[in-house]
């Protein structure tokens, strides 16, 4: 059986991830911080599917936390799905800089140290995959958030070049907005947000897995981001900053 790791794995898009895999027949490995939660989603996956699930309690904005994961990858695993993450609260001077540098650590450090323990393993059997999440938001400046997910984006294709021809692929992926916990953790008012720009879960992960059967690059699910990843790619810089700043305004402005 190949088995799959997943961050994030508890809720929103990384449980979906889990739910697919098992269903493909993969083994799984789910790591988030709350622990009790991470039972009751492994209970959930091995009665629904009958495969076997370990669970890796890690905060992955802690060294201990991504050492835990480094170490696991590094025994080897078919799959990995850097996708746990988080968004931000305020603006750049009005935030605290722990949480910053905390983003810094789950969005970049944990995928660094992830990709790069778990490629070796992988490169020997010439046989696996690394899905990076990062965001449509890697396209425009919006904070530290939109920052991060542009060097998962340009670290993962760097990395997918570097290996290409080895067997194993490394994709980043790119969602629009999708229906999580992820807008009301970090307090943000989406009732601005068309309903056509919501994606769905299932239709995400599906894309993104066939994307990474196809050795894609730079996944982007669904028609509307395809268009507007290309815009920003050709409009000026300032425009496309302005725009942004007009969808998912945060509570607390
Ligand atoms: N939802 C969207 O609209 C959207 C759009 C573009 C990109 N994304 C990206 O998609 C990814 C998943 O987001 P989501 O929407 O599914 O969010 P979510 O529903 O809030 O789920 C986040 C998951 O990450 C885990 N997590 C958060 N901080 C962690 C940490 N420090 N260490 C380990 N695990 C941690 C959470 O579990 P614990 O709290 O138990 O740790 C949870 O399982 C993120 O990288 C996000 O940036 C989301």
């Amino acid at each position: 059986m190949p088995t799959a790791l997943v961050t994030g794995a508890t809720a929103g898009i990384g449980a979906r991830f889990a739910h697919h895999l098992a269903g493909r027949g993969y083994d799984l490995v789910l790591v988030a911080r709350d622990e009790e939660r991470l039972g009751r989603s492994a209970a959930i996956h091995r009665a629904g599917t009958g495969v076997a699930v370990e669970v890796l309690p890690a905060d992955l904005a802690t060294e201990d936390g991504i050492a835990a994961v480094e170490r696991r990858v590094a025994r080897g695993v078919d799959l990995v799905v850097n996708n746990a993450g988080f968004g931000q609260q305020g603006d750049f001077l009005g935030s605290e800089i722990d949480e910053e540098v905390a983003m810094l650590k789950v969005h970049c450090e944990a995928v660094l140290r992830i990709t790069r323990a778990a490629l070796p393993p992988m490169l020997e059997r010439r046989a696996g995959g690394v899905v990076n999440v990062a965001s449509v938001a890697a396209f425009f400046s919006r904070g530290t958030y939109s920052a991060s997910k542009a060097w998962v984006v340009t670290f993962s294709d760097s990395v997918r070049q570097q290996i290409s021809g080895g067997g194993v692929h490394v994709m980043a992926l790119c969602p629009g907005w999708v229906r999580t916990e992820f807008h009301e953790r970090s307090g943000m008012d989406t009732s601005g947000i068309p309903a056509f720009l919501w994606l769905d879960p299932d239709r995400l992960v599906t894309a993104a897995l066939r994307d990474l059967r196809r050795g894609v690059a730079v996944s982007v699910p669904g028609l509307p981001y395809k268009v507007v990843i290309g815009l920003a790619k050709i409009l000026p810089r300032r425009l496309t900053t302005r725009l942004s700043a007009r969808t998912g305004s945060r509570h607390d402005h």
